[in-house]
C-alpha cells in the first residue's frame, strides 16, 4: 500500500475527498433551496389586510400571460393589495361606451399599451378625472363599477348632469378611443369578502356604482355569504344594470335583489313603490340588526336610511355610508331631489363645482401661502383647500373628503382642526403635514403652498 500525504493511504485520501466534495455539494443544494423558499416568502407575504395567501384565482378571471405581480396575486387571494393604497396618475385610453339607462352611460377604460390596467383598487373606490373645459381644469371623481377581479379593464358608471361640466363633458364629447387623465384609486367605502359573512348595500340612484363593484368582486370570489341588494330609483328606466342584477340573481342563491321606485306610472313595475323606508328594508333583509350595512346616495337618502337601520337595531359601527355630491363639505344640490328622502341623485363629485355656495361666515384669520406668496382670508367653515382655490393657489386633490392623501401640505404656523384624516399617517402628521382638504382654522395659518 503506498504512502500519500500526511503519511496517509491514497485510499484515505481518495475517501476524505470525496466526502468534503459531498458536503460542499449538500451545502450548495440547501444554499439554493434557501434562497427559494426566501423568494418564496417575499412573493406571498400578504399585505396589511390580507390573510389568504396562496387561494386559487377568482374564477373566471383571465389567465395572464405574464407572471402575476403581487398586487395581482393579492387581488386573486383576496388580499388587500398594496398598490390600492398608492396614488397612481396616468392616461387610460376609452376602450368603450355603454348605454344604461337614459343618462347613464357606463365608460369602459384600458391601459393604452394594452396591458392590464396598471393599478390595483379595492371594491368600493374611486377614480379621480381631470379634464381642461372651457379654459380650466376640472377634476371630478367616479366610484369604480368594475370589480378589482377584472385587470383588463375599469368601468365607472356616469350619470349625465346639467349642470355638470365632466359629467356632460364624459356623455358629450368623449369617444372610443380618446385618452382621459386619471388618478387614484382612492376612498375608504370598501367591502372586500373577508370582512364580514353577509352585506347589505343600499343604494340610491347612481349611487348604485360601488355596490355594483362589490356584488361583481364577491361573484367573482364565490363569496357564499348572503348579499342583500337594495336599490331605489327614480323610475323603472332610471334603474341601473337592472337586467345585469336580475341575471345575477337568477344565478347567486345568495344574492338578494330588492328595488323600490319613486314613480312607476308609466312603467310595467312589479316591485315597490316609494322611498327605502324602514318597512322596505326589513321586508327584504330578515336580521338586519346583525348583519354589516353599505349605504351610497345623496346625504338626505342615506341619513333617512341611517334613521331607519338605527331603529331596526343595527348598531352605527355597522352601517358604513359614502356620499355622492358633498365632496366639499357643503350641502348639495337639492332643487332636484323628489320627496321622500330619495333623491334624483347627484355623483360624487358632479355638479360639486356649480352648486349654489352657502355664504361663508365672515372670515376672522387668513391664510398665507408661502411658495405663491398669496394670502387670504380665512372662513371658519372653509378648508384651506377651498381658500387656496379661492386665490389660484395650486393644491392637488382627488377625493376631497381626507381619504386618499393627494392634498397633503406642509403647516408651517397655526393650528387646524380636521373631520376626516384618513389619508393622513401619523408620521406625515407628527412632521406638521395637514389635509387641505380638511383642514379649517378660526386662527391664522402659514402653509407652504
Ligand atoms: S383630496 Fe383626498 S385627502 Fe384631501
Amino acid at each position: 500500500m503506498g504512502v500519500g500525504l500526511w503519511r496517509l493511504s491514497w485510499y484515505h485520501l481518495t475517501t476524505m475527498t470525496f466526502l468534503v466534495a459531498f458536503l460542499l455539494g449538500a451545502l450548495l443544494i440547501q444554499y439554493v433551496r434557501m434562497r427559494r423558499v426566501g423568494e418564496l416568502v417575499e412573493r406571498l407575504t400578504p399585505a396589511p389586510h390580507g390573510s389568504v395567501a396562496g387561494a386559487a384565482p377568482p374564477a373566471g378571471e383571465p389567465p395572464s400571460p405574464k407572471p402575476p405581480s403581487r398586487d395581482v396575486a393579492a387581488h386573486a387571494a383576496g388580499e388587500t393589495p398594496e398598490a390600492a393604497k398608492r396614488p397612481w396618475s396616468g392616461s387610460l385610453r376609452v376602450a368603450a361606451v355603454f348605454t344604461e339607462t337614459p343618462n347613464v352611460k357606463t365608460f369602459r377604460l384600458e391601459d393604452p399599451q394594452g396591458d392590464d390596467i396598471p393599478f390595483t383598487f379595492l371594491p368600493g373606490q374611486f377614480l379621480t378625472f381631470s379634464a381642461e373645459i372651457d379654459g380650466r381644469t376640472v377634476r371630478r371623481s367616479y366610484t369604480i363599477a368594475s370589480a378589482p377581479t377584472q385587470r383588463g379593464y375599469v368601468e365607472i358608471a356616469v350619470k349625465r348632469e346639467e349642470q355638470g361640466a365632466e359629467s356632460r363633458f364624459l356623455h358629450d364629447q368623449v369617444a372610443v378611443g380618446d385618452p382621459l387623465r386619471v388618478s387614484g384609486p382612492s376612498g375608504a367605502f370598501t367591502f372586500t369578502d373577508k370582512d364580514a359573512d353577509s352585506i347589505v348595500l343600499i343604494s340610491g340612484g347612481i349611487g348604485i356604482t360601488p355596490m355594483m363593484c362589490v356584488t361583481r368582486y364577491l361573484n367573482d370570489r364565490s363569496y357564499l355569504g348572503d348579499i342583500f341588494f337594495l336599490h331605489g330609483a327614480r323610475r323603472p328606466e332610471d334603474f341601473v344594470f337592472r337586467e345585469e342584477l336580475d341575471y345575477l340573481q337568477k344565478r347567486l342563491a345568495n344574492l338578494h335583489v330588492a328595488a323600490t321606485m319613486m314613480d312607476a306610472s308609466q312603467a310595467n313595475w312589479p316591485g315597490a313603490l316609494g322611498p327605502i323606508s324602514k318597512e322596505f328594508i326589513a321586508r327584504a333583509v330578515p336580521g338586519i340588526a346583525r348583519r354589516r350595512v353599505h349605504v351610497c346616495g345623496p346625504p338626505a337618502m342615506m341619513e333617512a336610511v341611517k334613521a331607519s337601520l338605527l331603529e331596526l337595531g343595527v348598531a352605527s359601527d355597522k352601517i358604513k355610508m359614502e356620499a355622492f355630491g358633498a365632496a366639499r363639505g357643503r350641502a348639495p344640490p337639492t332643487a332636484e331631489q323628489p320627496p321622500g328622502g330619495l333623491e334624483l341623485p347627484a355623483q360624487r363629485g358632479t355638479n360639486v363645482a356649480d352648486a349654489p355656495q352657502t355664504a361663508l361666515p365672515a372670515a376672522t384669520a387668513q391664510v398665507e401661502f408661502t411658495v405663491s406668496g398669496k394670502t387670504v382670508p380665512l372662513g371658519p367653515d372653509q378648508t384651506v383647500l377651498e381658500a387656496a382655490e379661492a386665490v389660484g393657489v395650486d393644491i392637488d386633490y382627488s377625493c376631497r373628503v381626507g381619504t386618499c392623501g393627494i392634498c397633503m401640505v406642509p403647516l408651517k404656523a397655526g393650528a387646524v382642526t380636521m373631520d376626516v384624516e384618513d389619508g393622513l399617517p401619523l408620521e406625515e402628521k407628527a412632521k406638521g403635514i395637514i389635509l387641505a382638504c380638511q383642514a379649517k382654522s378660526i386662527g391664522s395659518l402659514v402653509v407652504e403652498a
